[in-house]
């Protein structure tokens, strides 16, 4: 039986469109996919829509529609966007928290847990962030009492509320954790973690009275259960068991906390310690051109015009050698279009082209099947420890060394006296360039297959540039 590998982004809120940040987890799970499909692994993308939230109702109100309505047009777009921008080859599963089976399986985890005595009733008092979705303290917010996030006062709440006994987990976090160096990455993130649990765990409130939207409480219908509980167990409610766990999960470091504290701790509630996820990355945030990313100010990108103007895997590149996976950063067209010369135009753009003119007038056959392994070991492990900009610069050095070889050697010199030697010299850079256009394969899809086909030909041609200088 074949491996399997099982990655998932988060389940997005579709109160507004997709924009580079959304794309951008998509695209490092987008990344894994097409790694691990490549080592001949079974693979499943998970993303999806996260619906059942207060913003889903609000912004069909504010349009005047209904909220199904509201909700079945937003979901086309977000697939659309995930299609144009060919997730997982458009191979991904799309989860809907408005999903009957979804809905279904969160009541029956919801009474699991209960069941196992770790859900008490209590009374909830205090503020809740509908931009959060969450519940916060008075010291969250900022001196003019909003969230300094959202911009928006909290609401007071003073209800009844199921309380999820969170604090009982805290060991057995602590030692996950602990057994597990790479269950949170990068490290700085896990210490934050490590720390926050052993700062002490709260019990935190799973439900909301009264509400009419959302997935109920099985045994008491005046009250729905909380969005996150909810969101959470889309990574499994309508995946096949055959992909459980999930390998890693890959979220924003905002929401860090629901991922690497409360979701395990609900597995473990259920019973659930076989199914516990084996890796949780955090990626930073990026601004716009030195600012936040924000609706107000309506600078938020939108991924599918970049790639239509600079090319899908120019956008892919860009993202993962730009900002190390796990720091934030920041996105400027300018500086896209810089990378863009520098390193694809006259990088390895330049390399394939000069390469295949000499090839083709040598009149050299192309690689048909390539006898090496795939990916070596310095490459797996950073693919395996999600290390993209690493992996990055190891093939970026690659194409260097490559150069550096066509100058210091002069095969098109060398050929005026000893056409056999030049001609040896080119098979080895051809070879050379195989092995960077296997390494592509899952960060720019399209322009590895390119380079593939042009030097699997049987007879090597020049073709034009792979990147036009911009
Ligand atoms: N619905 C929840 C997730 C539930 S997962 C069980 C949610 N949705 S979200 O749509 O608000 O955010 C999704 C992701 O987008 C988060 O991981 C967040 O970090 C990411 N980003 C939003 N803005 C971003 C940037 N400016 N930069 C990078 N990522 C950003 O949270």
């Amino acid at each position: 039986m074949s491996k399997k590998f099982f990655v998932t982004t988060p389940i997005y809120y579709i109160n507004d469109l997709p924009h580079i940040g959304h794309a951008y987890a998509t695209f490092a799970a987008d990344i894994l996919i097409r790694y691990h499909k490549l080592l001949g692994e079974k693979t499943l993308l998970l993303t999806g829509s996260d619906e059942n939230s207060q913003k889903t109702l609000d912004a069909a109100k504010k349009r005047g529609v209904t909220v199904e309505d509201y909700s079945s047009g937003m979901v086309a777009n977000w697939q659309s966007t995930w299609g144009k921008l060919q997730i997982a080859d458009g191979e991904f599963k799309f989860v809907r928290t408005t999903n009957i089976d979804h809905a279904k399986f969160v009541q029956d985890f919801f009474q699991k847990i209960y069941d196992n005595g770790y859900i008490e009733e209590g009374v909830y008092e205090g503020l809740y962030c509908v931009g959060h979705e969450a519940f916060i303290k008075e010291s969250d917010l900022d001196e003019s009492g909003v969230c300094p996030d959202h911009k928006t006062k909290p609401q007071l709440l003073k209800e009844k509320n199921y309380f999820f006994k969170l604090k009982d987990f805290s060991k057995q976090l602590l030692e996950l954790y602990s057994k597990n160096p790479d269950f949170i990455l990068p490290t700085e993130r896990r210490n934050e973690v490590v720390s926050f649990v052993r700062s002490g765990l709260e019990n935190i409130s799973i439900s909301r009275e009264g509400s009419s939207w959302g997935i109920k409480v099985p045994f008491d219908q005046n009250q729905v259960i909380y969005v996150w509980f909810d969101a959470l167990l889309s990574y499994y409610s309508t995946t096949s068991k055959e992909f459980w766990p999930a390998d890693v999960h890959i979220i924003g470091k905002d929401i860090l906390r629901f991922h690497a504290v409360i979701w395990p701790a609900m597995l473990l509630a259920a019973g659930f310690e076989n199914y516990l996820p084996k890796k949780i990355f955090a990626h930073g945030f990026f601004t716009i051109t030195g600012t936040k990313i924000s609706k107000s100010l309506g600078n938020a990108i939108d991924p599918i015009k970049v790639s239509e103007e600079f090319g899908l895997d120019t956008l892919r590149y860009f993202l993962f050698k730009e900002l190390p996976f796990g720091h934030d950063g920041d996105f400027s067209l300018e500086r896209l279009r810089e990378i863009y010369n520098s390193d694809l135009a006259n990088g390895l753009g330049n390399l394939v082209s000069r390469v295949a003119k000499l090839a083709e007038s040598l009149d050299l056959t192309g690689v048909r099947e390539n006898k090496t392994p795939l990916f070596d070991s310095t490459f797996r492990i950073h693919l395996d420890k999600l290390e993209f900009h690493q992996a990055l610069e190891y093939i970026w050095k690659k194409i260097k060394d490559a150069d550096k070889k066509l100058e210091s050697t002069k095969p098109w010199e060398l050929v005026k006296t000893d056409k056999e030697a030049a001609a040896a010299i080119v098979e080895n850079l051809i070879l050379q360039v195989i092995e960077i256009q296997e390494l592509l394969l899952p960060f720019i899809p399209d322009t590895a297959e390119k380079i593939r086909l042009q030097f699997s030909k049987s007879k090597i041609k020049s073709t034009k540039p792979l990147f036009p200088r911009k």
